[in-house]
């Protein structure tokens, strides 16, 4: 089976038989088939796109790259919550605290930045010292004892994926619906949790741009994980705007532990109870409406706080960190934009803020860039704040000067500013289960 062909036919709109795509992942792994042509083949499947026998095979053939985690009993069920990517979405570090502190197991995997979104092992990676690379016996370990751990995906699972994904951010083939479903749920089969949640995002900064598509990807992986035996839900919400008031790694960080605290923003406040009630749920709690009054409970007590102080200390991090923010290391330079007439703001286009975020330095260009920590964005007004000319708009944080330029032309453009107010936008759009 020559790789030319299976790209031929996928880039002329045929349908690839599941030994085709068995052989492009188990080759590509491997290291035969070269990154030129794994390259071809997904820009191919962006245009063409895939069948949902395709997916399955494809997620399927991600799956069974490397090992399948199998986690010895750890008591109750495990649960995990895997967002399919957008601008300001930390929520991670907020949801899994809040359950694990519920007792619930979290043994989460996570991914890392991502084109224009963020990742929340970068963003963990805030944390001087914080590892997240742990050998499967010391992951079941964290989990045991802290119960919770957010690790990156380990070396042996789902290898396929990690290369890919590596691959798909630098030949802009990541918003595509069949190699996003395959690519979350070729790593979620693999690790071994029993209930998972997904968080599937609508709007400019998701890679799902439209209601339709968000749920067309949301139906798909729910559907997926059911044939493979998870207990399954979906959340369709909202990515037009970024979500609470941070977009960078560790300013992200400092958010959600503000909002652990109970004084976090409310979008992301409320999409983190939401979400860890789903969790709960799944995990046989409650009902979804006793799970939320638990969640915010947990954050009221600050029991989900003490949850996340014990795994960055299990993890290798300064626990201290949680509990006084002034620790974590600061930008050299900062600069602020301000309003250049006054109204209401119409749109905060949020892939224009992930890429402004990039251009000061938190995200990765190349498949080499490093990341800096403590670049990044805060805003100070969203979608359907009214806002006085001068008023300032958002804080820019970077390593030097230079990068200013670029991030303040991305984000004024990307401020829309009129008379009127925008009509309200749901924050959760929509349900899949
Ligand atoms: N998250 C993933 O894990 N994979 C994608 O392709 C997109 C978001």
């Amino acid at each position: 089976m020559r790789m030319y062909d299976i790209i031929k036919k996928k880039r002329d709109g045929y349908r690839l038989t599941d030994e085709e795509i068995r052989a492009f992942v188990t080759g590509y792994t491997a290291g035969e088939i070269p990154d030129y042509q794994a390259s071809a083949l997904c820009m191919a499947i962006w245009y063409s796109g895939m069948t949902a026998e395709e997916t399955t095979a494809l997620t399927l053939a991600i799956r069974d790259s490397g090992e399948t985690l199998c986690l010895p009993d750890l008591g109750g069920l495990r649960v995990d919550k895997h967002s399919t990517g957008g601008v300001g979405d930390k929520t991670s570090l907020v949801v899994a605290p809040i359950v694990a502190s519920l007792g619930v197991k979290v043994a989460k995997m996570s991914g890392r930045g991502l084109g224009h979104t963020g990742g929340t092992v970068d963003k963990l990676e805030s944390f001087t010292g914080l590892r997240t690379d742990f050998s499967p016996e010391e992951f079941v370990e964290m989990v045991r004892k802290t119960g919770l751990a957010i690790v990156g995906q380990s070396a042996d699972l789902a290898p396929a994926d990690k290369k890919l994904y590596a691959l798909r951010d630098v030949t802009a083939t990541v918003d595509s619906l069949p190699l996003i479903a395959s690519s979350i749920m070729g790593k979620k089969l693999a690790a071994d949790d029993d209930c998972i949640v997904l968080d599937v995002k609508c709007g400019s900064g998701s890679f799902m741009k439209t209601y339709e598509q968000s749920l067309e990807l949301a139906t798909l992986m729910v559907q997926i994980g059911r044939n493979a035996g998870k207990r399954m839900c979906a959340l369709l919400t909202d990515m037009d705007s970024p979500l609470g008031n941070t977009v960078g790694n560790s300013l992200e960080v400092i958010e959600a532990i503000d909002t652990l605290r109970g004084q976090g923003p409310g979008d992301l406040t409320e999409l983190s109870v939401a979400l860890a009630a789903e969790m709960l749920t799944l995990a046989e709690k409650g009902t979804r409406e006793e799970c939320e009054v638990r969640a915010r409970q947990a954050i009221r007590d600050g029991t989900a706080l003490a949850s996340l102080a014990r795994m960055v200390e299990a993890q290798g991090g300064n626990p201290a960190w949680v509990y006084d923010t002034s620790l974590f290391p600061r930008a050299a330079c900062c600069r602020e934009i301000t309003a250049p007439r006054g109204g209401y703001i119409r749109k905060t286009d949020a892939e224009q803020y992930g890429l402004a975020a990039l251009a000061l330095g938190a995200g990765r260009n190349t498949m080499q860039d490093t990341i800096d920590h403590t670049a990044g964005l805060v805003l100070h007004a969203k979608t359907g704040d009214r806002v006085e000319a001068g008023q300032p708009l958002a804080t820019l944080y970077a390593s030097d000067e230079t990068r200013f330029e670029t991030a303040t032309s991305l984000i004024l453009a990307a401020t829309h500013i009129a008379d009127t107010a925008p009509a309200p936008r749901p924050l959760i759009l929509g349900r899949v289960e």
